[in-house]
């Protein structure tokens, strides 16, 4: 367990994203997710904090399974 912690303080998620920012937090509200959104989960997306799909090329580099969280409304 220890060597664990070690390695996670090592290892760095987010090589990208509001780097300038000591936590990065988003918010979206409820009333614009529409039908369907796609939020990004591999700390790659160029267009933050929704998936475009740049976590296809950094499972094929890494050997990663990352993907997005798909939210959908109820409402058809
Ligand atoms: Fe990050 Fe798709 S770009 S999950």
């Amino acid at each position: 367990f220890v060597g664990y912690k070690l390695a996670t303080k090592r290892a760095r998620v987010n090589n990208c994203i509001q780097l300038g920012c000591s936590k990065v937090v988003d918010t979206v509200d409820v009333e614009d997710i529409g039908e369907k959104k796609v939020f990004c989960r591999c700390w790659k997306s160029e267009k933050w904090p929704y998936c475009d799909g740049s976590h296809v090329k950094h499972n094929k580099e890494t050997g990663d399974n990352v993907a997005p969280l798909i939210v959908k409304s109820e409402k058809k």
